[in-house]
């Protein structure tokens, strides 16, 4: 395929200054941890959802060492589509990667040491078919590796060139201001912080997103829709084609009477709004000025359609805020909150 960007990709998008850093972000970002993987390549729907978002001002993909399944997958079947049509788009794209969690065999496979972190990224590197990425993540934070280390391993990929920009996931925001000084101390940014954040996953409100105010630090908020949870999908049984049936990252019992009344009365508000409950989710967690981007993932052409019409309404009244308080409250879904314990 001979893939030709639309020619008025960039009339629409807001984009986003991340943190007081140079670097602008566009208001939603694809992931690849799910539909992108595969032994040879993705599916032609991903390739057309990687297209469609870059026709409509995605400027930002992210993906780690060990989306797939199998491991490195999404990254390799990204390489291929990268090197035959997106390359020449290069310098228009954002691409991130990370490593932290679990990639291969032996005690260097995961977390946070500089042995991990520095051949991850290579490996990374070889897969995408990249010289550099965008941004690299310690994708969680790691108790028992001193910080100093990650840091070490951070600020080395910037030196060399690996990456333009480091960021962190997960992290508390104790140990964000703790990395945010040791990389100062290095002459390095941390440009910005991947933490999950949506209505059923409100932990970064207690303190996370005042420090990156503070820090001047951009935010990425990945799993916006709580993984599909905050769509309509779910109101009548749960659709074949769909995470809870697939029984992988969302648990079938999270489907429970007491969260589907939530999801009822918020996916009214939506209506009055104009909007799908997806939508009025997006512009909820974009309501932050200290947001940089949602990060979403997507099945389908459609659903990713629906979800970038959601920045045609990102107003909320106080009044509506307040309405959506009374049922916007936690699902117990955060996956990643052991990475925030310390
Ligand atoms: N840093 C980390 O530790 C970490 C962890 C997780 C994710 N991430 C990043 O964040 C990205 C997004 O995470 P996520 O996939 O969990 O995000 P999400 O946007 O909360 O969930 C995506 C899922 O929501 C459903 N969906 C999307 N648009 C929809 C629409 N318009 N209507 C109805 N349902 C819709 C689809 O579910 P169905 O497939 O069921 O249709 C889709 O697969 C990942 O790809 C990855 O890049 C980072």
């Amino acid at each position: 395929m001979n893939y030709k960007a639309h020619k008025k990709r960039y009339e629409k998008l807001n984009y986003r200054r991340c943190g007081n850093s140079g670097l602008l972000l566009p208001p939603i970002t694809l992931g690849l941890w799910h539909n992108f993987g595969g032994r040879n390549r993705m599916s032609d729907e991903s390739k057309k959802m990687l297209f469609r978002a870059f026709d409509r001002g995605v400027t930002h993909f992210d993906l780690a060492n060990n989306y797939g399944p199998p491991y490195g997958s999404a990254e390799s079947n990204f390489g291929k589509i990268f090197n035959s049509d997106l390359k020449k788009y290069r310098d228009e794209l954002i691409i991130s990667t990370k490593a932290g969690y679990d990639m291969w065999d032996g005690p260097y496979g995961e977390w946070g040491s500089k042995k991990y972190l520095i051949a991850s990224l290579d490996q990374s590197l070889k897969r995408m078919k990249l010289e550099y990425v965008d941004i690299f993540y310690s994708h969680r934070f790691d108790p028992l590796t001193p910080l100093e280390e990650t840091a070490d391993a951070l600020a080395q990929v910037v030196y060399n060139g690996k990456s333009l920009y480091v960021g962190i996931s997960s992290y508390s925001s104790k140990q964000t201001i703790i990395m945010n000084k040791l990389l100062k101390d290095r002459g390095v940014r941390c440009l910005i912080h991947q933490p999950s954040y949506s209505m059923i996953n409100r932990w970064i409100e207690k303190d996370l997103i005042k420090t990156l105010k503070k820090l001047e630090m951009g935010c990425i908020a990945f799993s916006p829709l709580a993984q599909g949870m905050l769509s309509e999908k779910y109101l009548k049984s749960i659709p074949k084609n769909s995470r809870a049936a697939e029984n992988s990252s969302l648990d079938k019992k999270m489907i429970t009477k007491t969260y589907l009344s939530k999801i009822s009365n918020l996916s009214k508000m939506a209506k009055k709004r104009g909007q799908t409950l997806s939508q009025m989710a997006l512009a909820w967690v974009l309501r932050h000025p200290t947001m940089t981007s949602a990060l979403i993932g997507a099945r389908t052409v459609k659903q990713l359609d629906e979800c970038l019409d959601s920045l045609n309404n990102l107003k909320f009244s106080k009044s509506e805020l307040k309405q959506i308080n009374i049922f916007a409250k936690e699902e117990k879904i955060n996956l990643w909150e052991p990475s925030s314990r310390y």
